[in-house]
């Protein structure tokens, strides 16, 4: 195994390489076949496989296309709502080389992994509008140094607060770190409106999202999960000051004991039903949660803000998002290449945003006047986006978040110290990477 390590992250992404990226390419997968380099051939019906957001953005723009193709009509795959199901279910498919799925929603952090593998095709970026995309989300869809997917959405953690409760205990701006949000729930929760409601919450459940919440806290501390060099460096006192500020406000009630069940279609249920103060999540919540139809009883009592820091660090985001990409083993590839076009242009990223409050890629889409008044988190994403990390990026990102996954989750039910799980994950990581 060799380790290769390509710094893709420029300009937006400034502060990711301070994280760096380590592309660790197995040989074995990077000389495979070809397949999915050559000339796009064929039209005809396709699918387009996705997660469940996805799938319910892309359904009315899916719906216009078919209209507009009726010989090529996209068929929509729902692979779930979560994101460990989701590439389970394509790797499977993928490794029997199927043409099962031809459109790929890939989450931000597999395009590596899948390009190396030659899951996916390279694209010719002349075909896609990749000069009007944030560079962070350029840079999401590049391996090394070659096109492999068009983005559709790019995000980073926000920290949703509720207005109302806050202004009824007198607090008059959202925190700003975990030790202002710690005094501020409990002001709030000696007020008659806050009794009864949680403090905080994320994604805690043993899955992706916990790898998100893990690497924000440790990133709002300093500290790191990979050094420059792309070697393992979680086991410092910035990690452990990071982790221990997570383990104590589970400890402390600050974070409901339920959460290690949380994942962000729970945690959102759980903040549209009123019963937290301050919420850990995507853009995606902003629409559902301020829906005026009944579903929602924060409707208009709610704001966002960027994550809080921890000590004098600021909060820093995880980057999010997805990407499409065309599965190497598709059958009507130009239908697939146009459709990737379609999805990821700047009128169908600002219906998403419109519509489902879903971060766009599009860099304009954030400058959007009519937008930025009916969404004013914008300008706060904007500015998560510039300083937002992306998690480890590797052929072997299964291995490594499954390993952040154990230690996390070790620590936060009390199994394990926040010392001895960072011990425990960095040589996880040491024998992951090599
Ligand atoms: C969201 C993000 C994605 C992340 C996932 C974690 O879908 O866009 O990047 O991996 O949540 O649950």
């Amino acid at each position: 195994m060799k380790n290769t390590l390509i710094n893709r992250f420029t300009g937006v992404a400034a502060a990711a390489t301070t994280m760096a990226l380590a592309l660790t390419g197995c040989g074995s997968t990077d000389s495979g076949s070809d397949a999915g380099s050559g000339q796009l051939q064929g039209r005809g019906p396709i699918t387009y496989a996705a997660s469940k957001t996805e799938v319910t953005a892309a359904a009315p723009l899916v719906k216009a296309w078919n209209a507009k193709h009726p010989d090529e009509k996209v068929t929509v795959v729902n692979l779930g709502a979560v994101a460990d199901q989701s590439r389970q279910l394509l790797i499977q498919s993928l490794q029997t080389k199927s043409s099962q799925y031809a459109v790929l929603n890939l989450d931000v952090i597999w395009t590596g992994e899948f390009a190396a593998h030659r899951w996916i095709r390279e694209l010719d970026p002349k075909l896609y509008p990749m000069d009007e995309m944030l560079k962070a989300a350029v840079a999401a869809s590049t391996y090394r140094g070659k096109l492999y997917a068009v983005p559709t959405n790019i995000e980073g953690g926000l920290l949703y607060y509720r207005t109302d409760l806050l202004k009824a205990a007198g607090v008059e701006s959202p925190p700003t770190t975990w030790a202002e949000m710690k005094t501020d729930c409990a002001k709030v929760k000696a007020t008659k409106q806050g009794a009864g409601v949680d403090c905080y919450a994320g994604q805690f459940d043993k899955y992706e999202g916990l790898t998100v919440n893990f690497a924000e806290a440790v990133n709002s501390a300093g500290g790191v999960i990979l050094d420059k060099d792309g070697k393992p460096d979680v086991d410092t006192p910035q990690a452990l000051t990071g982790l221990t500020t997570l383990v104590d406000a589970f400890k402390s009630g600050m974070v409901p004991k339920n959460a290690i069940t949380l994942q962000e279609e729970s945690g959102r249920q759980a903040f549209q039903d009123g019963k937290l103060l301050f919420h850990r999540q995507w853009s995606y919540q902003y629409a559902l949660a301020n829906a005026r139809d009944g579903s929602s009883k924060v409707a208009g009592k709610f704001a966002v803000t960027t994550l809080p820091g921890i000590g004098s660090h600021p909060g820093v985001s995880s980057l999010g998002g997805h990407v499409l990409a065309i599965s190497a083993f598709a059958k009507n590839s130009k239908t697939a290449s146009d459709f990737v076009a379609y999805l990821g242009d700047a009128a169908s990223q600002r219906a998403g945003l419109e519509n489902f409050s879903i971060s766009p890629a599009t860099a304009a889409t954030y400058d959007d006047p009519a937008l930025v008044k009916k969404y004013p988190f914008l300008p706060t994403s904007k500015k998560v986006l510039q300083n937002a990390v992306p998690r480890p990026i590797s052929v072997s990102y299964g291995d490594i978040t499954a390993a952040i996954q154990e230690q996390a989750y070790a620590a936060i039910t009390g199994k394990k110290t926040p010392a001895e799980a960072l011990k425990a994950l960095q040589s996880a990581l040491e024998a992951i990477t090599g």
